[in-house]
């Protein structure tokens, strides 16, 4: 299964995307961790690589020459298909492989660059065999480049605020135009019952999971060790938000 975690800045899409990981790694599972955040640090928070691992979007060079520029003309379909084993940090059961950020067009149009990212991606959600667990950088802007076409759910993490569920709106509609069936709301930083039903009266639907706020995640951040294990409450919430997502398949 192919999960792409989207929301507002700092609502915990990282911590969740990192418990996912860890939860289908437990459950035996082959796992590909994406980390598509401009500023990455997934790896940090599933203690791997201890060497800072370059996104493959910083590789200027690289991303010219596969995507063949010449002035203003460049290969809509580039080669990617060697590019995942050079770029994959290796851990056991899992995968992972730092995107950074797609590069926007516009000024200097990175329109060449972002067509071989967008091919690697679009290459690797198609593979079979593996679950992929997709962190996604903050905010809509996205999901209008069209990246996340093909996973088959996207979580939208909340946290017990407006702001965090006005955006989440923005997505939904964003991921609906993109004919993603498999929309959910995910419930982050929860401390008791009236943050769970702000979060249910406000999005008008039932969260597919709910992470409880956590000071032992918040501590293991701080001191910059792997999140995913320090709190079992948290690795449940995660199992069974997996176990609530593969029914829709
Ligand atoms: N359940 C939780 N309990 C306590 N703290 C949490 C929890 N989830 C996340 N945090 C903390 O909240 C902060 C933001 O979390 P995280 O980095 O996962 O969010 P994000 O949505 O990925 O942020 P960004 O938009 O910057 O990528 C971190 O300090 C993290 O440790
Ligand atoms: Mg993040």
């Amino acid at each position: 299964m192919k999960i792409a975690v989207c929301g507002k800045g700092g609502v915990g899409k990282s911590t969740i995307s990192a418990l996912l990981v860890q939860a289908l790694l437990d459950q035996g599972r082959k796992v590909l961790a994406i980390d598509a955040d401009p500023s990455p640090h997934l790896a940090r928070l599933l203690g791997l690589g201890r060497k800072t691992i370059v996104p493959i979007a910083e590789m200027k060079d690289l991303l010219q020459q596969r995507s063949e520029r010449n002035g203003p003309f460049y290969n809509m379909n580039p080669r990617v298909d060697d590019l995942p084993d050079r770029f994959m940090e290796k851990q056991g059961s899992l995968r992972l492989m730092v995107l950074g950020a797609i590069p926007q067009g516009g000024a200097g149009c990175a329109c060449a660059e972002n067509a071989v990212l967008r091919n690697l991606l679009n290459r690797l959600l198609l593979s079979e065999g593996e679950d992929i667990v997709l962190d996604m950088e903050a905010g809509v802007e996205h999901l209008g480049r069209g990246t996340i076409a093909s996973v088959d759910h996207i979580l939208i993490v909340v946290q017990p605020y407006r702001g965090s569920i006005e955006t989440a709106g923005k997505i939904e509609t964003l991921a609906r135009d993109l004919k993603i069936k498999s929309l959910h709301v995910v419930a982050s930083n929860i401390q008791d019952s009236s943050d769970m039903d702000f979060i249910r009266e406000s999005c008008g639907v039932e969260p597919v999971g709910q992470f409880p706020f956590s000071s032992e995640v918040r501590m293991a951040e701080r001191e910059g060790r792997p999140v995913a294990s320090v709190d079992k409450r948290l690795l449940d919430a995660a199992a069974e938000l997996i176990q609530n997502l593969e029914p829709v398949l």
